[in-house]
C-alpha cells in the first residue's frame, strides 16, 4: 500500500511507510525531528530515544537536506504539526543521498534561484504557488465544461498574426514560414460558428523584449468565444468566470494561500458584478494622479494601478480608442473612434488579466481594417470566410493564467507562477 502525507488523517493509530525527501531536521539528545515532504504535504516525524529503532536514532545526523528517504512509524493526531498529523517514527532508510543541496535556508538572490528553478520548485512557497496554479486550471476547465462550452484548442503553428506583427516568433515550417501562436482567438471565432460556445486553453508566445514583472515570453491563456454575445454579455461572462476561479481557490487551497502569506480578506470580496468604466472615465481618474498621461494612449502599468486602487474588486475598462486596438475589434456604431473592447484590471495593482471584446462581423469593414493594419489580405482569407458565410455577432476574451496566479497568490512577479518560466533573457533551465 502507498501512503501519502495528505491522506494521513485516514490512518491515525496505524503504522505507515512514507517515502519522500528530507525538508529539515533538528534535535536534542533524547528527541529528533525530521520534516519530511512528499509533494502532497509536509509531515513531522519524531524519533524518541528508546522508543524508536536505536540505529535510526544514532544515524539521524546522516540525514542531509533533500536526501530521498523512507520513514516508518505510527500516525498521531497533532494540531500543532504542519498538516495536523505527525509520525511517531520507528526507523528510516536513506534511499538516495543529497550532498550539498544548493538551496539552503539562507537567503539566495533571484538569479541564483532562477538558475536552480528545477530544484527551487521543491521550496514551500514555490510549491504552494504551483498548486494554486493547478487549482486555477482545474477551475477554468470546470467553469466552461459545466456551462456547455466545447473545448476546441487552437494550433500553435500559425500562418497569421493575431496581436500585431511586432511580437511574432517565426519558425521554419518545412518550405513555409510559420509563427508561434500569440492567441487562439481567430480560430475560436471559427469554432464558435460550429459549436456556439467554445474555449481554447494553451501556451501562447510573444517576442516582447521587455523585462517587467507582468510579461512572459511563453504564457498560458484561456480564450472563450461565444456566438451572439455582445460586449456587455462578454463582460458578464468574464466577471462570473473570475469570481468562480477566486472563490474556488479560496475554498480548496487555504493551506497554500497560508504558506504564501496571502491576505485572503482581499480575495473574499471578489464577487460579481465588477465596476465598469468607459475609457473616457478611466482617463479622468488617471489624469488626477498622472498629469503626463496622453488621452488616446494605452495605459501603462502605473495607470492601471491608479484605476484599480479605487476599487476593492476588479474593474472593467471598455471602449478603448479604435486606433490602439487590434484589427478585429468591432467599432462602436455610435462613435467609430471607440471600439467594443474591454480589459479587466485586477485589484492591488496587478494590472490587466483579461483582454477581449466584440469582434468585427462586417466583411467590408474588416477588410478595410486588415489593410489599415498593413496585414496581408491573403493570409486572412479563411478568417474572412467567417464573414461571408453566415456572419454573426460574437465576442470573447483571453485570460492570462500567470498574471491571474500572481494576483491570487499575491506574488510580485510572474516568474514564480509557472514551473519553468520563459523570460526575455532566460531560456534555462
Ligand atoms: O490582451 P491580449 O493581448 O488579448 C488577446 O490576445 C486576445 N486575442 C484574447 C482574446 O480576446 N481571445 O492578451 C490577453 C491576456 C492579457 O490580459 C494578459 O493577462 C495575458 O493575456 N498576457 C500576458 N501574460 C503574460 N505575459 C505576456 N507577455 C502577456 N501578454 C498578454
Ligand atoms: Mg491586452
Amino acid at each position: 500500500m502507498r501512503y501519502f502525507i495528505e491522506d494521513l488523517h485516514k490512518f491515525v493509530g496505524e503504522t505507515v511507510e512514507l517515502k519522500g525527501w528530507v525538508y529539515n531536521t533538528r534535535g536534542s539528545k533524547k528527541i529528533k525531528f525530521l520534516l519530511l515532504r512528499d509533494g502532497t504535504g509536509i509531515c513531522q516525524c519524531i524519533f524518541f530515544q528508546g522508543d524508536c529503532d536505536e540505529q535510526a536514532f544514532e544515524n539521524f545526523t546522516s540525514l542531509n537536506q533533500e536526501a530521498c528517504v523512507k520513514v516508518t512509524g505510527v500516525v498521531k493526531e497533532e494540531p500543532r504539526s504542519p498538516g495536523g498529523y505527525e509520525l511517531s517514527a520507528r526507523s528510516f532508510e536513506i534511499l538516495s543521498d543529497s550532498i550539498d543541496y544548493p538551496i539552503t535556508p539562507k537567503e539566495h538572490g533571484v538569479d541564483f534561484l532562477m538558475n536552480h528553478r528545477h530544484l527551487w520548485l521543491r521550496s514551500k512557497k514555490q510549491h504552494a504557488a504551483i498548486r494554486v496554479r493547478s487549482e486555477i486550471i482545474a477551475a477554468i476547465r470546470s467553469f466552461f465544461d459545466g456551462r456547455g462550452f466545447t473545448c476546441t484548442d487552437a494550433p500553435i503553428f500559425t500562418p497569421n498574426a493575431c496581436e500585431g506583427t511586432s511580437t511574432l516568433f517565426s519558425t521554419q515550417y518545412f518550405d513555409d514560414k510559420a509563427f508561434l501562436s500569440q492567441s487562439g482567438q481567430l480560430y475560436m471565432e471559427a469554432t464558435a460558428a460550429a459549436f456556439g460556445k467554445v474555449y481554447c486553453f494553451g501556451p501562447t508566445f510573444r517576442a516582447e523584449k521587455s523585462k517587467t514583472r507582468r510579461h512572459l515570453i511563453e504564457f498560458w491563456m484561456v480564450e472563450p468565444e461565444v456566438a451572439f454575445n455582445d460586449l456587455y454579455d462578454n463582460m458578464e461572462l468574464a466577471e462570473q468566470f473570475v469570481e468562480y476561479i477566486v472563490q474556488r481557490v479560496l475554498t480548496n487551497r487555504q493551506q497554500e494561500l497560508k504558506a504564501l502569506e496571502r491576505d485572503t480578506s482581499k480575495l473574499e470580496c471578489i464577487k460579481a458584478p465588477f465596476p465598469r468604466l468607459h475609457y473616457k472615465e478611466a482617463t479622468e481618474i488617471i489624469l488626477k494622479e498622472n498629469k503626463e498621461f496622453v488621452v488616446g494612449d494605452d495605459f501603462g502599468g502605473t495607470d492601471e494601478t491608479i484605476i484599480s486602487s479605487q476599487f476593492d474588486r476588479p474593474v472593467f475598462v471598455h471602449h478603448f480608442p479604435t486606433a490602439i486596438k487590434a484589427f478585429y475589434m468591432k467599432e462602436e456604431p455610435e462613435d467609430k473612434t471607440y471600439s467594443l473592447s474591454c480589459d479587466l484590471l485586477a485589484t492591488e495593482g496587478y494590472g490587466e488579466i483579461i483582454g477581449g471584446g466584440q469582434r468585427e462581423d462586417n466583411l467590408e469593414i474588416l477588410e478595410k481594417k486588415i489593410k489599415e493594419h498593413d496585414l496581408n489580405m491573403e493570409d486572412f482569407s479563411w478568417y474572412r470566410d467567417l464573414r461571408k458565410y453566415g456572419s454573426f455577432p460574437h465576442a470573447g476574451f483571453g485570460l492570462g493564467i500567470e498574471r491571474t496566479v500572481a494576483w491570487i497568490c499575491g506574488l510580485p512577479h510572474v516568474r514564480e507562477t509557472i514551473p519553468f518560466p520563459r523570460l526575455y533573457g532566460r531560456l534555462h533551465p
